[in-house]
């Protein structure tokens, strides 16, 4: 018996006496709808007249008031069927009328495509003698034995790769890997490391606010008062991650960057564990060879402060363009923990000391493969990002 035939007759007439022969009754109703609306998105239609006749043709068949089945199902099923079954009729006709909103014609015509031949004004048989590329085409798409389209595997960015180098050196001594919010408080981000109001690097220029309280992290530092809190002395820890400023983009600037911090707290640590610690570390990186160079600088959250220079691995130390004829490179900032950072942390000065220091791993990509712009990185160019 068809769909047709069987909207015609009542529950009764069709042998039905209890819910599951009513719901299997319903079954039968929702998959011969979606069935016949699959056939016409399937089959698509030759031109845009014919597409909305067929639609609309479709749409009549199923829901007309007058003769469309949904209002046989509702004549003959839901009115004329016993009272101890109407219940469940009404629930499964009313479920099937949501599901019948898939043929309004608006949602029909735009899931029934045109053929290409249609679009084209072409007859679709004249295209088919024409063109057997096009017949192969369409097979491929639909031939299920074929091989899948394969997808290169991708590999690791040049900074992700740079920070992994630079874990592992660390990693190895003995430090573990600490990481932090990058929507962080004005009280971690300076107030902890003992930056003053007063300081520059607070200003709306430099800084990204999101409110008066919360910042862009512009440094990876903050994450070395939360390991303090969290971990206490002795902390041997580096901090990879992303940081903020207020920079309009160019060759060597970009508005986020990448940092990594060290941060080593004992007993007895001293300066010469700081020099000793990124010496080694430098000729880890890039090589026995390579000398570093220790100048006084200045950072709130360290005294002493200084900056690192290593020798230029591009001319030994010669003297060249990268370095600008002086041999060196600066490449980081440290110092001895500020005993008020200390403090801030909750680890007593009295007892404890520790160095830290921070570097841009973007830039130490740049100057490991010899890379000019920053921006590079973060425009997602495969050409770029598959030389590494
Ligand atoms: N946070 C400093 C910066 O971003 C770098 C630094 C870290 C300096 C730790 C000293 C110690 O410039």
């Amino acid at each position: 018996m068809t769909i047709d035939e069987k909207v015609k007759k009542t529950p009764a007439g069709l042998g039905v006496i209890d819910a599951a022969g009513v719901e299997a009754l319903f079954t039968e109703v929702r998959v011969a709808m979606a069935a016949e609306r699959a056939s016409l998105v399937s089959h698509g239609a030759a031109s845009e007249p014919e597409r909305d006749k067929l639609c609309k043709d479709l749409r009549d068949r199923w829901l007309a008031r007058k003769n469309g089945l949904l209002s046989f199902v509702d004549e003959n099923w839901l009115k004329a069927s016993p009272k101890e079954l109407k219940p469940a009729v009404g629930r499964y006709f009313n479920g099937l009328r949501q599901e019948s909103a898939a043929f309004a014609i608006a949602t029909l015509t735009k899931d029934v495509p045109l053929h290409v031949s249609a679009t084209f004004g072409i007859p679709a048989e004249s295209l088919r003698q024409v063109s057997s590329t096009f017949e192969i085409q369409e097979e491929s798409l639909t031939d299920l034995t074929l091989p899948g389209n394969r997808r290169p595997l991708g590999s690791l960015h040049p900074v992700t790769q740079m920070q992994r180098e630079i874990e592992e050196i660390f990693l190895n001594l003995g430090f573990r890997i600490e990481s932090g919010p990058e929507i962080e408080s004005v009280y971690y981000n300076f107030d902890a490391l003992n930056i003053p109001e007063s300081h520059p690097s607070r200003d709306d220029w430099d800084t990204l606010y999101i409110d008066a309280k919360t910042v862009l992290r512009t440094h990876t530092s903050p994450v070395q008062i939360r390991a303090m809190e969290k971990y206490g002395a002795p902390l041997y820890i580096i901090i990879p991650g992303k940081c903020y400023r207020h920079d309009s983009p160019d060759a060597s600037h970009s508005p986020m960057f990448h940092q990594i911090e060290g941060l080593a707290i004992a007993s007895d640590i001293t300066f010469a564990d700081l020099k000793g610690t990124l010496d080694f570390f430098a000729k880890k990186l890039f090589g026995e060879k390579i000398r570093t160079r220790f100048q006084p600088s200045f950072f709130p959250f360290t005294e002493p402060s200084g900056e690192v220079s290593i020798s230029c691995i591009f001319c030994g130390g010669e003297g060249c363009r990268v370095c600008k004829e002086s041999g060196w490179i600066e490449v980081m900032g440290c110092g001895m923990v500020h005993p008020q950072v200390l403090r801030n942390g909750g680890i007593d000065p009295e007892k404890y000391s520790g160095w830290a220091f921070g570097l841009g791993i973007d830039r130490f990509a740049m100057m490991k493969y010899d890379i000019n712009d920053i921006q590079l990185f973060f425009q997602s160019d495969v050409r770029f990002l598959q030389q590494f």
